[in-house]
């Protein structure tokens, strides 16, 4: 079995839920507490093993490779003021000279397609596809369960959450089957069943471990929801041909592609942080009792 070396972050995506913000600044750069949403995914993947970050970006997007460079007049002025502690820290973070590779997806024809952009990168081997918009929370990380649950189902492997029953007709849901490692196996995926069809409440939540065979199937372009192409549909074809299994997630996950999931993920982290929780738990019990809500000009959701 192929070890899970590389991943794929899609970053190309136009981010329409936080304009104005999203102008000029990518969402995967908005910061939750002091780093990008992005560092979070990465540290996520680091942990799971992966050796290789591919991100594929796109037009106003290149502030990303600019923060996975070194900023060498930064790190020098750190050092001649004695800010070791900074300086470690970026050193930490940053990836290995020839470990990070970018490609541009030319148009946001949908997550599907963003992920093909990468085929070349990827090669003929399994890799892992995390969403940046899902940022997660937990001893372990998800990517690093999934590999382990990898390692005995083989295939392909997503994680998975458990919704609302009332809203299937939101997400990807699969079926349960038989019981495997720290998972399950998949039995059947459905996109968007309404809740009397949905064979579970089991949603697929943002990351991926998948075989190379569905850049065959991506390769097709064939266009599904909203006019994009869909990885789904791509990962419902592969689904014919190879298994899928599935971990159960059981930490805390943060869709920051919404401003809620965003400023939720902002104050969980905030409060995990010890150096920080206090001062932040006083903050927000000083603003519940006083902040009243205005009516502002918005984004849709
Ligand atoms: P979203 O559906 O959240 O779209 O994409 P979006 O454009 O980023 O945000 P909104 O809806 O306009 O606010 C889910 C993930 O897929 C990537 C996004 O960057 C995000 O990580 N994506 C989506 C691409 O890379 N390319 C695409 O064409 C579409």
């Amino acid at each position: 079995m192929k070890k899970v070396r590389k991943a794929v972050f899609p970053v190309a995506g136009l981010g329409t839920r936080f304009l104005p913000a999203t102008k000029a600044i990518p969402k995967e750069m908005l910061t939750v507490v002091d780093r990008p949403v992005i560092q979070y995914v990465v540290d996520e993947a680091r942990e799971a093993g992966i050796e290789h970050l591919i991100f594929v970006t796109g037009r106003n997007k290149g502030v990303i490779e600019d923060y996975f460079d070194i900023q060498y007049e930064l790190q020098n002025t750190l050092a001649e003021r004695g800010k070791t502690m900074e300086l470690t820290l970026l050193e930490d973070l940053q990836p290995r000279a020839g470990t990070a590779s970018f490609t541009r997806q030319q148009a946001p024809l949908g997550l599907g397609h963003a992920v093909w952009c990468a085929r070349d990168l990827v090669g003929n081997e399994p890799f892992a596809v995390l969403l940046p918009d899902m940022i997660m929370q937990a001893q372990k990380g998800c990517l690093a369960e999934m590999v382990e649950l990898y390692e005995i189902a083989g295939g392909n492997v997503v994680s998975v959450e458990q919704c609302d029953p009332a809203e299937t007709n939101k997400y990807g849901i699969v079926g349960k089957g038989e019981t495997v490692g720290n998972g399950f196996k998949i039995e059947g995926m459905v996109e968007k069943p309404k809740p009397a069809d949905a064979p579970s409440n089991f949603y697929i939540s943002g990351r991926y471990i998948l075989q190379p065979e569905i850049f065959q199937i991506l390769e097709m372009q064939e266009k599904g929801a909203g006019n994009e192409i869909q990885l789904t549909d791509g990962m419902l074809k592969l689904a014919a041909q190879q298994s899928f299994s599935a971990l159960p997630f059981s930490g805390r996950t943060f869709d920051c592609g919404t401003k809620e999931g965003f400023i939720e993920a902002n104050v969980a982290f905030a409060l995990w942080r010890s150096d920080i929780r206090d001062k932040v738990i006083g903050n927000i019990e000083r603003l519940l009792e006083t902040v009243e809500p205005v009516s502002v000009r918005n984004a849709a959701e």
